[in-house]
């Protein structure tokens, strides 16, 4: 009987059949979605901490209501995750305790400061840029609730994306000071936004199985390369300077060449040790302490009034 649910399971996959949570999976399908959707998940949520420094400090109450609907929309994305995770038979509370508990990751990205306001420009342009960039194609995974997800956060990604891009694009025309900043923040945020769609597929783990499962649909190498294959002409548009000398059009391959990441400074920052990596986890896990007593009162009330109903 094993076997006869495998073959339609892997019949699914070959037709391009969505996998839905009542469906016979193998065991491994399952603990590797619930490792990536929550990844993916937690990186959401903490992802909010970088741009939220800045809500408060944003130009203009332009720029302030849309930075507040960005970082609202990258809550809405962590709880759809998180949702769509725990229909793999995962509990909401062991997640967040994986995230607490340094067990789970999340992306390497939010380990970085954000120092000036160019960096709320290149934040949208370059890591909502590359996320989208990895989200799309995840619109066609082979696990229903994940692909029916991609489908609205793509949507707001775009926002995320667009939004980023005008910030950078009226710095860049602004001022020399201005200018200086929009090009600081390229240089701090270029490699990191690289490193962020994950390791050269050589060194990728779970790229090959995830091929097959159709749980990936490009590799991590394909996404960077049609990441700077995007941004590239559109810093040039913009008159900034991507911070990489060895970046160079390549009339073969009508893509472009670009010089070594530092795949070091990745490790080091997935390990935990990036520059504030203890900062944001300081950040989720006192926001969880200090949250104790809403999650009380509100479990308490449910119980009151489900004991009025009963009587
Ligand atoms: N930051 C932290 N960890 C990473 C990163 C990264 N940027 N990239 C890869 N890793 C980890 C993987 O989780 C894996 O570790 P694990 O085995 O402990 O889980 C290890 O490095 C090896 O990497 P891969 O074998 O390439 O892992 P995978 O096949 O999962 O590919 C990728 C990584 C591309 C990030 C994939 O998980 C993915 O597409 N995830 C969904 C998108 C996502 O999570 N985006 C988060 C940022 S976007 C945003 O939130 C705005």
């Amino acid at each position: 009987e094993m076997k006869e649910l495998e073959a339609i399971f892997d019949q699914k996959i070959a037709n391009d059949e969505k996998i839905e949570p009542k469906d016979w999976m193998p065991e491994k399908y399952r603990k590797t979605h619930i490792r990536q959707i929550s990844q993916h998940a937690h990186s959401e949520i903490v992802g909010m901490l970088p741009e939220g420094n800045w809500i408060t400090r944003a130009p203009s109450l332009r720029r302030k209501v849309a930075l507040l609907a960005k970082v609202q929309d990258e809550a809405g994305h962590g709880l759809y995750l998180y949702s769509a995770c725990e229909t793999l038979g995962v509990t909401r509370e062991e997640l967040y305790e994986q995230l607490h508990s340094g067990e789970a990751k999340y992306s390497s990205i939010f380990n970085y400061p954000t120092v000036t306001w160019a960096d709320m420009g290149a934040i949208g342009w370059l890591v909502d840029g590359a996320a989208i960039i990895n989200q799309v194609p995840l619109t066609a995974t082979s696990f229903g609730p994940y692909a029916r997800a991609m489908v609205r956060v793509c949507k707001e990604e775009s926002f995320h994306q667009r939004q980023g891009f005008e910030i950078m694009m009226t710095l860049a025309s602004g001022t020399q000071e201005q200018k200086d900043m929009a090009q600081d923040a390229l240089n701090r945020w270029w490699w990191p936004s690289l490193m962020m769609l994950g390791p050269t597929d050589a060194e990728s783990v779970h790229t090959e199985q995830s091929m097959k499962w159709k749980l990936k649909r490009k590799t991590n190498d394909e996404l960077r390369q049609q990441f700077i294959d995007q941004t590239v002409p559109q810093a040039e548009l913009i008159g900034l300077t991507i911070p990489d000398p060895n970046l160079k059009w390549n009339e073969e391959t009508k893509r472009y060449d670009f010089g070594a990441l530092d795949w070091d400074e990745f490790w080091q920052v997935v390990k935990g040790h990036g520059p504030c990596n203890k900062a944001r986890m300081d950040a989720r896990k006192n926001a969880w302490s200090k949250g104790e007593w809403v999650r009380d009162a509100a479990m308490a009330y449910a119980e009151k009034q489900e004991l009025k109903l009963e009587t």
